[in-house]
This record gives C-alpha cells, sequence and structure tokens, in this order.
C-alpha cells in the first residue's frame, strides 16, 4: 500500500474511536511519557493495535496513543517515539505524525532529553528549540512527496513558531520557571557523539544535541502545523565533564525535573 494510503487508513481507524478531532498532539521522551496520565476523558490506544504503526524498541518508550482533555483542549499524545537509530528509515518512522495531522492537529509539542553543548548549560536545564541543525544523515521528506500533506519544497524558516515561543517565554517568566532558548542538533546516535563531535557542534551553533526531533519537526512543518519544541539537558555532552555519558544518568536527571517539566508543558497548553 502507498505510504498516503497507510497513512489514511490509521487515521481512519482512530477517528472512529474518538469523540471529537485533537487539534494539539504532543511527543512525549525519554522518562517524560507520564504526562499523559494528567490528560481527563482518557482513551489509550497501544500502538500495536492501530493498522501500519510503527512500534518502538527502546526501554522508557512504551508506545500508545493516548487521547485525552485539558484546558478544554482536546489533546493526543504519542507516548513513546520511535528513533532513527532502531533502523526504520525517516520517512517510515515519521508515519504517526502525518496521522496526527490526518485527525486534524495543527500543532505539536514535541520533547525530548538531550545533551548541553553549550557551556552556559546545566543538566537539568528546560530549553526551548528555536531551530535545529539536520546532522542525523538523512532526512524523513526525501522520497516521492507525498501532496496530500504539503508541497516538495516546504520552507523551514519559522519552524519552531516565534510568536508562540514569545508568548511561552513570557509565561515561564511570569510563572517562575527558569527556560533557556536555543538550537538542537540532531545526531543519529545509538552511540553517544565524540567529544570531537561535540566541539564540532558547538562551533556549528548548536546549544544542545540529540537523537530524535528533527525528523518528526520536519514532517510536522511539511503538513503545515505549528511546532513547539521543548529540550530537557539531561546530561552534558560528551567531553564537556570528565565523566561518562550513561543512559542511567539521562532518565535520572529526566526524573529529577519531571514536575518542572509538567509545569511547563501545562504552561505551554495555556498559550494554545
Ligand atoms: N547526546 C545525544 N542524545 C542525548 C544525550 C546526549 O548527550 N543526552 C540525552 N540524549
Amino acid at each position: 500500500m502507498e505510504l498516503t494510503e497507510r497513512i489514511l487508513s490509521a487515521a481512519e481507524y482512530l477517528r472512529n474511536k474518538l469523540p471529537e478531532s485533537p487539534r494539539i498532539g504532543m511527543i512525549l521522551g525519554s522518562g517524560l511519557g507520564d504526562y499523559a496520565q494528567t490528560l481527563e476523558d482518557i482513551i489509550r490506544i497501544p500502538y500495536s493495535e492501530i493498522p501500519n504503526f510503527p512500534v518502538p524498541t527502546v526501554p522508557g518508550h512504551s508506545g500508545a496513543l493516548v487521547f485525552g482533555r485539558k484546558y478544554g483542549l482536546y489533546i493526543v499524545i504519542l507516548q513513546g517515539r520511535i528513533h532513527y537509530y532502531e533502523g526504520l528509515s525517516q520517512r517510515e518512522l515519521t508515519l504517526p505524525v502525518r496521522v496526527l495531522s490526518a485527525l486534524g492537529v495543527n500543532t505539536i509539542v514535541l520533547t525530548n532529553a538531550c545533551g548541553g553543548v553549550n557551556l552556559s548549560f546545566n543538566p537539568g536545564d528546560l530549553m526551548l528549540i528555536s531551530d535545529h541543525i539536520n546532522f542525523s544523515g538523512s532526512n524523513p521528506l526525501i522520497g516521492p512527496n507525498l501532496d496530500h500533506f504539503g508541497p516538495r519544497f516546504p520552507d523551514m524558516s519559522d519552524l519552531y513558531t516565534a510568536s508562540l515561543r514569545k508568548m511561552i517565554r513570557e509565561k515561564a517568566e511570569e510563572n517562575k520557571i527558569s527556560l533557556r532558548e536555543g538550537v538542537y542538533a540532531m545526531y543519529s546516535g545509538p552511540n553517544y557523539e565524540t567529544p570531537a563531535e561535540i566541539r564540532m557542534f558547538r562551533t556549528l551553533g548548536a546549544d544542545v544535541v540529540g537523537m530524535s526531533t528533527v525528523p518528526e519537526a520536519l514532517v510536522a512543518g511539511h503538513c503545515g502545523m505549528q511546532v513547539i519544541g521543548v529540550s530537557c539537558v539531561t546530561n552534558m555532552a560528551a567531553g564537556v565533564l570528565p565523566v561518562k555519558l550513561s543512559h542511567a544518568e539521562v532518565m535520572e536527571t529526566a526524573d529529577r525535573v519531571h514536575d518542572q517539566f509538567q509545569k511547563l508543558l501545562d504552561l505551554i497548553l495555556t498559550v494554545l
């Protein structure tokens, strides 16, 4: 089956189970999945039950669509994401983002854990993504253009919607949530970067580095969605500190800032 047909049939399957169309989508990264439990009137659908949906393999990414209500908004959360390093093409692993678009989502909030490249950042900092560098080695829009969703050569000059970022920064300040802003560079993983790669990313203008988000943001932008990106700096990137990097440290920091992160997501919903 053609990709567009597979996307539309997954959307059709979901639409029949929902009381209304979600307008807001969220993708929750490492250690952040439980935000979904703060919604009301939850409908949870495991990825494995949805026709044509890819299923993630990483611990900490449980894999379900969670629909529910918060602050008068009907929201859909992708709880657990597929990473490029798991082996699927970026075109395939972003299928869920297009399904959200087909369901009516026009704004997507992408969250992730990342390494701090900017030397003024600290583990535990939260950062609004202002822009990205696609250093993943691929692009989800490669292949025949899906004309149903967007143009062959989509503009990316305001991908991480500046007007929404301004409102979020103001709200964060009012609510005394400290918030950085900066550029997210994607590296494929699954290994953490080398110290030389991190120096390169710093020279290129990156503030943080991670293994996700960029393919989803590109596809969301292609579909015409507004994108908001929020990164949690779980560790300083390789070579910044004389310590080894580990997934355990990533999960520990994500856990430590869990409450602040949830507050920030709540506050983001109030500006949408
Ligand atoms: N590099 C890449 N991805 C990450 C990191 C990192 O240092 N920390 C959390 N995700």
